[in-house]
């Protein structure tokens, strides 16, 4: 009989070489509408505002996907079974991640992949201190792209997926839907995905969460401008550009901008990028789905929604899907 180690037994490093910020800058610049892509948020203190976001009585997400878990844990262990192999997707959410690894019966393992090194590997650590009798696989990679070694792994259990926090809103729907297909690929005819999503509701709710009184929203989208200055050289004036978040009902998604503030030049390798005032910059879009909506896109990506859980509200919800035969 094969004997599971408990603890840390192997770290898979599929670390990608990611493009440069520079080189992000410039491609985002040079796009129409100008762009900046919402990975260069999340520096040392992006991280820190981002959290502090999380806290904002505006930001309903966190804490509601937070309540919904909490309430419903013992459904959603009677859903996913004994024996899963827990596979987190972007394992920064460790709150949402305790409550499934304290509750789950008898799992088989946990594998968090994230692209910080750092990151995964000290909170790997401190889960393998509280869960001792877990085995741990942790795997530093993009979890977008094709991961050398995981699909092996794998296939040796039953994996559900652990995509929580409304990820998935980051992503432009066709590509969501793409993206979700490589998951049931992955997971195989039986496997699952465990995945919180953000649902639409009304406007003035919505803007609020992306541009809270205290202005901790706005001084995240600003530090992006900050982040770049600091990898790149003194691109940006700070005082050059204001947060706005509009809610696109058409599209369905929150869009994050910094609206230049006046007619400006950006001086960057020799290249000149003229900013009109009032001309924005989009730092992120962040869909959102109705029920309906997103288990429709999650059957034509080949997953069976088996339980949507919602708070009493309905402003976000939690769905267990299974990866079709
Ligand atoms: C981490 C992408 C889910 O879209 O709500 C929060 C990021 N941006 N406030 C979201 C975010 C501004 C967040 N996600």
């Amino acid at each position: 009989m094969e004997s599971t180690k408990t603890g840390i037994s192997l770290y898979i490093d599929a670390a990608p070489k990611t493009g440069s910020v520079l080189e992000d800058v410039l491609h985002g610049l040079s796009a129409s509408p100008k762009s900046l892509p919402p990975r260069l948020f999340y520096d040392q203190e992006g991280s820190r505002l981002f959290d502090a976001i999380c806290e904002l009585e505006e930001y309903y997400p966190t804490r509601t996907e937070i309540g919904i878990m909490q309430a419903r844990i013992e459904e959603i262990a009677e859903e996913l079974g004994p024996q899963v192999l827990l596979v987190e997707y972007g394992s920064g959410s460790s709150l949402k991640t305790e409550i499934l690894l304290q509750r789950l019966p008898a799992m088989a393992g946990y594998v968090p992949i994230d692209i910080s090194r750092k990151h995964l590997l000290s909170s790997a650590r401190r889960i393998a201190r509280r869960h001792p009798d877990l085995a741990i696989f942790p795997v530093t990679a993009d979890y977008t792209q094709r991961i050398p070694g995981l699909p092996d792994l794998l296939a040796r259990h039953r994996p559900v997926v652990y995509f929580p926090g409304s990820t998935i809103g980051n992503f432009q729907p066709p590509r969501a839907e793409a993206f979700l297909r490589r998951a049931a690929e992955l997971v195989g005819p039986g496997g699952g995905m465990l995945i919180g999503v953000d649902l639409r509701k009304d406007r003035a709710r919505l803007e609020a969460a992306y541009d809270d009184a205290s202005g901790v929203t706005a001084a995240f989208n600003l530090n992006m401008l900050r982040h770049v200055n600091r990898e790149v050289g003194p691109v940006f004036d700070l005082e050059a550009f204001r947060h706005r978040a509009v809610w696109n009902a058409e599209a369905s998604r929150i869009e994050m901008h910094l609206v230049s503030v006046r007619d400006q030049v950006i001086d960057l390798e020799g290249q000149e990028f003229r900013l009109a005032e009032g001309e924005a910059i989009v730092t992120e879009h962040s869909y959102k789905y109705t029920l309906d909506g997103f288990e429709e896109m999650a059957a034509r990506a080949g997953f069976e929604t088996r339980h949507t859980w919602t708070d009493p509200d309905s402003l976000f919800s939690v769905h267990y899907l299974v990866a079709d035969q």
